[in-house]
């Protein structure tokens, strides 16, 4: 059987996750290609209580149908959230329940972008969400993404010359590198989208996770009507539970309502009642400050083993999150680090997917939030042996 696959299908990213879940799925592999967060960090028995809770007390809501937008007092929480860790003024009827803020991306795109239409993101950028837009077919623009943020110059010729939709960043702890905007860079291009008609898209799946437990003010701050906010619990309370939000302006959310409901009326309404019912009876800030304390241990131990095991190589030093990228010695190329690394148990993610211009090669992404400490020391012996044996080849 011939199967005639829409056009969009074909000419999407081959995607790199069967590969690492061949990879994942090996015991004997030390594993710093996924991204998963620590999965010793998720309390379990406190989300199994509120399971417990919501169905001794509600289940018959529980269960049944509700409204796209999402459950409300959960709404209320996030919004609630952002009035006092970040003064933002926002309100319940600005947050809309996603399936994850991985269907942002999907949803977003799908409102905005016709066959052709211009996105543009960071260079190197997330790996999902090229794949979530590339759906949609428009032409992906790229900025350089500097130290401290979207290299300035790219990013104003960019809007001056090219009709964007909107920009893609995530200026928080970003993925696949680790590098956060500074203030003066997310003021700057705030600056220069003030006027146009391009949205900014603020990814943040990492601005709870600072080492320095400190929050930085979002570009929504000073762009108010002209961004949104995708925010998620994945990486804070659990991913399996697949709740996100959009933090949006009401017009842009009446349009992602409707592209919601078509997708799937609303997200898992139990897992809603189940995380709001947890949120209301345990202490967020203290789990967020103890999840940041043991990652910021790890990523520490990580960057040590790499500056005494392979000086060859630089790296980024994250301020928070759960990546930094590694630029590898002139004359190796990723992949063959990906593929001798496997060999000798222990696997990296090569940079080349999260470059849809092309490069990247001499780029592998690190991640330091899902092994044990023990597993760090191990893995990074291991990568500086493959990395020394094929340098010297
Ligand atoms: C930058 C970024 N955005 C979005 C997601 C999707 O996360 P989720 O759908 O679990 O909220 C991830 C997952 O790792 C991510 O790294």
């Amino acid at each position: 059987m011939q199967y005639h696959f829409a056009s969009r299908i074909a000419r999407a990213p081959a995607s790199f996750l069967d590969e690492l879940f061949r990879v994942s799925a090996d015991p004997s592999i030390i594993s710093f290609a996924g991204g998963l967060p620590s999965s010793a960090l998720i309390d379990t028995q406190g989300i199994a209580g509120a399971a417990r809770e919501v169905m001794e007390t509600d289940p018959d809501i529980a269960l049944q149908y509700t409204t796209t937008d999402g459950y409300r007092p959960l709404r209320e929480f996030i919004a609630q959230r952002y009035r006092n860790r970040l003064g933002i003024p926002a309100t319940a009827d600005e947050i809309q329940i996603v399936n994850g803020s991985q269907q942002s991306l999907d949803l977003f795109a799908k409102i905005f972008l016709d066959s052709g239409d211009h996105v543009a993101m960071e260079r190197p950028g997330y790996l999902g969400a090229i794949e979530a837009f590339s759906l949609y077919e428009p032409v992906i623009d790229t900025v350089p993404l500097e130290a401290d943020g979207p290299a300035l110059a790219a990013f104003e010729h960019l809007m001056n010359h090219t009709p964007v939709k909107f920009f893609y960043g995530i200026p928080n702890s970003q993925n696949p590198s680790g590098r956060t905007y500074s203030q003066e860079n997310r003021r700057a291009i705030s600056e220069c989208l003030k006027g146009t008609s391009t949205v900014f898209y603020e990814d943040d799946a990492f601005g709870e996770l600072f080492f320095d437990h400190k929050p930085r003010l979002p570009v929504k701050r000073y762009l108010p009507d002209q961004s949104v906010i995708a925010g998620s619990f994945s990486k804070i309370v659990a991913p399996g539970m697949r709740i996100g939000w959009l933090f949006a302006p009401k017009e842009i959310l009446r349009s992602f309502n409707i592209a919601k409901q078509a997708a799937d009326l609303h997200s898992n309404f139990l897992c809603q009642k189940i995380l709001h019912r947890y949120l209301t009876t345990h202490d967020l800030d203290t789990h967020i400050r103890m999840v940041t304390t043991t990652y910021h241990r790890k990523c520490r131990l990580m960057c040590d083993l790499l500056d005494d095991l392979l000086p060859m190589l630089s790296h980024t030093t994250p301020e928070g999150g759960m990546f930094l990228l590694a630029t590898l010695p002139p004359g190796l190329t990723s992949l063959e680090v990906f593929k001798e690394g496997v060999r000798s148990k222990v696997a990296v993610l090569p940079g080349t997917p999260f470059y849809v211009d092309g490069g990247g090669m001499d780029t592998v992404r690190l991640n330091f939030s899902s092994a044990s400490d023990e597993q760090i020391t191990e893995g990074m012996h291991r990568l500086a042996r493959v990395i020394k044996s094929l340098s010297a080849s």
